[in-house]
């Protein structure tokens, strides 16, 4: 349920806006497309499962929005080729690309298997370039300068035990970031991060803090003493594709309550 109401940001903000999204129909990247949605923009929410990108699509279109729901695999470039084709068609062009998509599983690096390392590489890092390579021309052709979003999230420089494989793909994503800044800057393609902390009621805190009993643990690490909201994640990524945001490029906004600086839990502290 998004607190963050409309008012913040200017009604049809986005409006004349397509945005394309990898894993937009769960989690986060749905909180994405629905703020994306009723600020106006023309929103594709793209990802494996048909059921999962239909009923997202639905409902958008339901909100009085314009959806269009494309099953693809981000590790395919020729699957994410044809699903940018087919937005592009429907409505003319892309203006926004949110990387978003992810896989990740809790596994000490010891006992993981090579193809165990590969999938999440695969799925966060080579599916980041893919879109960004796919979706390059439409993006610098955006009468609004393009605009790229990945979501990655302060554990890739922070360490992140028993997450390897995601820590390595989602610094990979920090350094294309960075360098897609420099390359398509002056292609009128602005490139950013958003790296979250643990947000609630998301696969992500469920499978890496609460199924392996680490949640309290955790929370004991965020000096705000919450976990995070999708709305406020999909906030700063909404700020990042605004037309405040025109001279931000190659940076990371990192929205997490101050978890990146605290490594230490209160309960250790003597006090
Ligand atoms: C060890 C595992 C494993 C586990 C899978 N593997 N799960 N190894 N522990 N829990 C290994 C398998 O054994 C296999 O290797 C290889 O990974 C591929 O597994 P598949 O199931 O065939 O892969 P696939 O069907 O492509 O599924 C990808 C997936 C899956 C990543 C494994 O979990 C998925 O689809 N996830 C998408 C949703 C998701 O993870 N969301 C969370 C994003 S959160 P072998 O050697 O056996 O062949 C995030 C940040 C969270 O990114 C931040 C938290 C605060
Ligand atoms: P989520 O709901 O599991 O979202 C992941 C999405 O990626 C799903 O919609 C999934 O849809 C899609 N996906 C997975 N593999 C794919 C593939 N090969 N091709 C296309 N789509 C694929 O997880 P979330 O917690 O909202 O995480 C969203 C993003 O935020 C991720 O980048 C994650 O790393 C980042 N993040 C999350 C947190 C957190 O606390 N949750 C913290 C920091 C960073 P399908 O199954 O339909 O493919």
């Amino acid at each position: 349920m998004s607190e963050i109401n409309s008012s913040i940001f200017a009604p049809a903000m986005l409006a004349g806006r397509t945005a394309f999204i990898t894993g937009g129909g769960t989690g986060i990247g749905l909180g994405i497309a629905q703020m994306f949605s009723r600020l106006g923009a023309r929103v594709a929410v793209a990802s494996r499962k048909q059921d999962v990108v239909m009923a997202a699509a639905k409902s958008l279109q339901s909100a009085g929005g314009e959806a269009l729901g494309i099953v693809t695999d981000v590790r395919n470039y020729d699957a994410v080729d044809a699903a940018m084709k087919q937005t592009a068609d429907r409505w003319g062009g892309i203006d926004i690309l949110i990387n978003n998509a992810a896989g990740n599983f809790a596994c000490p690096t010891e006992e993981l298997s090579p193809n165990g390392w590969k999938t999440v590489v695969d799925i966060d890092l080579n599916g980041t370039f893919n879109c960004c390579r796919a979706g390059f021309s439409y993006l610098s052709a955006s009468p609004h300068v393009g605009r790229i979003v990945n979501i990655i999230t302060a554990y890739a420089w922070g360490g992140w035990p028993g997450c390897a494989p995601a820590a390595a793909a989602k610094a990979g994503i920090q350094s294309l970031t960075r360098t897609l800044a420099l390359e398509w800057g002056p292609k009128n393609i602005l490139s950013n991060t958003v790296a979250p902390g643990p947000i609630a009621d998301t696969v992500g805190t469920r499978k890496i803090h609460e199924e392996t009993d680490r949640a309290e643990a955790e929370l004991d690490r965020v000096p705000v003493a919450r976990f995070g909201r999708v709305d406020e994640i999909a906030a700063a990524v909404t700020y990042l594709v605004s037309p405040a945001a025109l001279y931000v490029n190659g940076t990371d906004l990192v929205v997490d309550g101050g978890r990146q600086f605290k490594a230490t839990s209160s309960r250790s502290r003597k006090s």
